[in-house]
């Protein structure tokens, strides 16, 4: 036996009992004669203490270890003279009687503590020594309860937890697919699953009723801190429902889970936003509703003015930045700055100020007189002490431009404290969108999303201008300005499934090839049914109070695409080619 007690175990009315503790070497100190030592595992940390009359042996042995030495220590548990309040084992330290090395350490490239002096790249590359610090063992507790609290409160509603196969063919999440090459069918691929959308369906025709999964799912995308090529849905479908069934189901899987992990009580029920409300007042689909900072729609205040910037566009809009109309020119230049950034995209920022004194002044004062203000003021409930900011274009994007510049306010502000909790639904999505670059219409979700019943004669219809009035039957979970999960009650028959692939320019023989199977399952007896999938990563880094899922992930990818723990991708070896038929171009051979 290595042990008798963890590191994170032992309290004062342990004193006077003989243990043996095993686990890592934080660090070693020596003061008065006597050495002291933290001994960490996943537990905790305790205390260990060699007296200065110890036995010579024990004293030597103690000086010598380094740290992340792998030790086990036998000794009595004794009442700390200097107790440390801090640490859940610090009322007691080891008097050592001996201590055997289990295995010796290279000093580590960097240090073991809560907040480390390792760049990122170098604690990617010795991940299983990053993984070793108090945040990310907690980060992984973390996402190991939430899991089985998950899997607790799905099972008890009757949900089958069932794999569905990775070696499969493409998914249609609108990312690229990761491709496995066949060696049995030479030239031939399968695709890594986006997500099991289709199985899961196909489960539902099966008469499975209830499905969930926590599953892997692969996207070829561009990384971002809420983005991995790899990541983890919790997904899930059921049979006989309509939108609301779904989401109180879901509802109340997330106030489980905020209620048992976090102790948190959100809003019962939550609230619901339609996307477009969503995209007037938040300019965003995920509004962040932890702070106001609304947009408004001032166009017809702004013009007629002879301002051409709010003159020649269909839209202008602001929002009210409490207390800022004291900002200097410089933090209204550097704002201005923000804006015109490629990732926003907008041409200029125009200001009013609005003094405590009850002046008002503008970067436009040349064409608004002071009441021309004050009645834009009124339409943003800006009152004496705060700042207008007013962006114009067209309306969506110039929403979008605005909703990114509130989320800044908002950080800059302190607005968006990681300890409160504001989730809302986010419901009536349309169900097409126009892609300029291909100049055809994609589904916004997926090409499996059912259109509301009251919208079909605009789903049938041939005009442009129907199609983008359909409403998809589809939801967003979101929280705190994220995405947590999606999903949306499905098509179940092959005619509206037919329909849907004709307007996205998916032919009948590229569905056939691509989804035949789901289409013609449909033709023998599909149950109605719906569902979504939320995106495990999420749900950790948000309740454990982080921007990044990295931090929840044990062995995450970097921007790159890559694992440099793994040092992956990598090359393979000609005889692996060969036996796949596969050829590399020159240039990709030489990774140029
Ligand atoms: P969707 O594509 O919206 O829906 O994905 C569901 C949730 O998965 C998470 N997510 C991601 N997390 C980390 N990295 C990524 N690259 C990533 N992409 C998505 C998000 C998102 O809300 N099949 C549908 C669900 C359904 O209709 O049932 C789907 O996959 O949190």
């Amino acid at each position: 036996m290595y042990r008798d007690h963890t590191c994170g175990e032992l309290r004062i009315s342990d004193v006077g009992k003989k243990v043996t503790l095993a686990g890592w070497v934080q660090r070693s100190r020596k003061l008065g004669g006597m050495t002291f030592i933290d001994l960490r595992d996943r537990y905790g940390i305790t205390q260990l203490v060699v007296e200065a009359d110890a036995p010579k042996a024990l004293v030597d042995a103690a000086n010598e270890l380094g740290r992340e030495f792998v030790i086990q220590a036998v000794g009595e548990v004794v009442e700390r003279s200097n107790k440390n309040a801090k640490m859940p084992t610090g009322d007691v330290e080891i008097k050592l009687q001996s201590i055997n090395v289990l295995n010796a350490s290279l000093t580590p490239p960097f240090t073991i503590e809560e907040n480390t002096d390792g760049g990122e790249d170098l604690r990617a590359k010795f991940r299983y020594l990053d993984l070793r610090r108090d945040p990310l063992q907690k980060a992984l507790q973390l996402r190991h309860n939430i899991c089985q609290e998950v899997r607790k409160y799905l099972s008890d509603n009757n949900f089958l937890e069932i794999e569905t196969p990775f070696l499969i063919n493409s998914t249609p999440e609108g990312a690229r697919d990761f491709v496995v090459p066949s060696r049995m069918n030479p030239g031939t691929f399968y695709a890594l699953p986006q997500s099991p959308q289709t199985l899961k369906q196909s489960l539902m025709v099966a008469g499975m009723d209830r499905y969930f999964q926590i599953v892997k799912c692969f996207r070829d995308e561009d990384l971002r801190a809420d983005r991995q090529p790899e990541f983890t849905q919790i997904d899930c479908e059921m049979s006989f429902v309509e939108q609301e069934d779904v989401l109180n189901m879901f509802e109340g899987m997330m106030r489980h889970l905020f209620k048992e992990i976090l102790n948190v009580d959100v809003a019962n029920p939550l609230p619901r936003m339609t996307w477009s409300d969503a995209m007037d007042k938040y300019g965003s689909d995920k509004p962040d509703i932890r702070f106001g900072m609304l947009i408004h729609e001032i166009t017809p205040l702004a013009q007629g003015h002879g301002f051409g910037v709010f003159d020649n566009v269909p839209y202008v809009g602001a929002i009210a930045v409490g207390g800022a109309a004291d900002w200097s020119r410089k933090q209204t230049d550097e704002l201005t700055d923000w804006v015109k950034r490629p990732q926003v995209g907008a041409k200029g920022l125009v200001y009013i100020k609005m003094g405590e004194d009850g002046s008002i002044k503008s970067s436009v004062d040349k064409f608004f007189s002071p009441g021309d203000l004050q009645k834009i003021a009124d339409a943003t409930s800006a009152v004496k002490g705060d700042l207008i900011l007013m962006l114009s274009g067209e309306k969506r994007q110039t929403q979008v431009q605005l909703g990114q510049l509130r989320i800044e306010l908002g950080n800059r502000c302190g607005l968006r404290k990681t300890d409160v909790f504001a989730p809302l639904w986010l419901t009536d999505f349309p169900l097409f969108e126009w892609n300029d670059e291909e100049n055809k219409w994609d589904a916004m979700h997926h090409p499996f999303t059912a259109p509301k019943p009251e919208h079909l004669q605009y789903y049938y219809s041939d005009k442009p201008e129907d199609i983008l009035k359909v409403c998809a039957n589809a939801y967003d979970f979101v929280l705190n300005g994220n995405e947590l999960g999606g999903g949306s009650i499905r098509i179940h028959d092959p005619k509206t499934q037919e329909r849907m692939f004709q307007i996205i320019g998916i032919g009948p023989e590229e569905a056939q090839r691509k989804f035949g199977f789901l289409i013609n399952s449909f033709k023998y007896g599909a149950p109605p049914h719906g569902g979504l999938a939320f995106g495990l990563d999420r749900i950790c880094s948000l309740f454990g109070g982080s921007d990044s899922i990295r931090d929840y992930i044990a062995f995450p990818k970097n921007n790159q695409g890559k694992d440099v723990m793994l040092g992956a991708p990598s090359i393979i070896d000609q005889k692996q080619l060969d036996e796949l038929c596969l050829e590399l171009r020159k240039q990709e051979q030489e990774g140029e």
